[in-house]
């Protein structure tokens, strides 16, 4: 079992990790949520990349308006703030580079090969380990971005409402900071070369979708059909029981059988 009094967010650790990327790191104890923080550095002002990181959110958040659980010391919560040049144009792409990121970097230091369900869920043995939440906004002339990313580490308690879906890496070796750096590392990397999508044939290799039977729902209907395929700009598309095709870009799928 993980003593978590070893595993202290260390900006030093994290720092080292990045030395030839350019990256300020703030280390929080708590916070709302590193997302809004991370926002809030933009209303200020800042000329470089961000990344934010907390021990615990009281409000962490996730996709569609859910909130994110993050207790304190035993999950990773991390935002990177990116000022992105020329306009929303060019964010494509970077919650399936995030996931990607993800997993190079969760394989390299904690030794776990982890799966992506579409479209940014990062999975381990059946359970949903981390989740991406990307936000883009403006302020004034400039663009911004704010990748968030949380992973449960060593989080053993859920939420009733979470206890089915949610798991945690449990490694035996890498640290927070580690993790924070190498993630951190890997997504700066993907993003400099987002425009070729060389990398979505990393994603398609890591998904837990591609070939499984799914449902969603769509303007309140629901559907079910096999994930056949994922495109370079990340649309999922299913073949629908009655043969028909749906392409899929953005939302959300349920998977019918039982996940890697
Ligand atoms: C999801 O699974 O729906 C996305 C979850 C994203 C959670 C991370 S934790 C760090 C960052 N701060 C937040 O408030 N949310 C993201």
């Amino acid at each position: 079992m993980h003593n978590f009094d070893f595993d202290r967010l260390d900006v030093k650790i994290i720092s080292e990790r990045l030395a030839s990327v350019p990256v300020d790191v703030c280390v929080f104890s708590e916070i709302d949520s590193t997302n809004n923080e991370a926002k809030r550095r933009a209303l200020d002002g800042v000329d470089k990349p961000v990344l934010i990181i907390s021990e615990k959110q009281s409000a962490g958040r996730g996709r569609m308006g859910r909130s994110f659980y993050s207790p304190e010391g035993t999950g990773l919560y991390m935002s990177l703030l990116l000022s992105v040049d020329g306009g929303f144009q060019n964010t494509v792409g970077i919650t399936s580079a995030a996931a990607v990121a993800a997993v190079r970097a969760i394989r390299n230091v904690c030794g776990v090969e982890t799966g992506i369900k579409w479209v940014n869920d990062i999975y381990f043995e059946n359970k949903k380990i981390a989740g991406i939440l990307a936000e883009s906004f403006s302020v004034g002339e400039r663009f911004f971005t704010v990748i968030g990313i949380g992973v449960n580490m060593y989080t053993t308690e859920f939420p009733e409402e979470l206890y089915e879906i949610a798991g945690s890496i449990m490694a035996k070796k890498g640290s927070r900071s580690e993790l924070a750096g190498a993630i951190t590392e890997e997504l700066v990397k993907l993003i400099y070369g987002l425009p070729n999508r060389d990398f979505m044939s990393e994603y398609r290799d890591s998904s837990i979708v591609l070939g499984k039977a799914v449902t969603f729902i769509e303007n309140g209907q629901s559907f079910s059909g096999i994930a056949e395929s994922i495109s370079d700009d990340g649309a999922l598309t299913v073949v629908l029981e009655n043969g028909d095709k749906h392409v899929l870009k953005s939302g959300e799928i349920s998977l019918r059988v039982k996940q890697r």
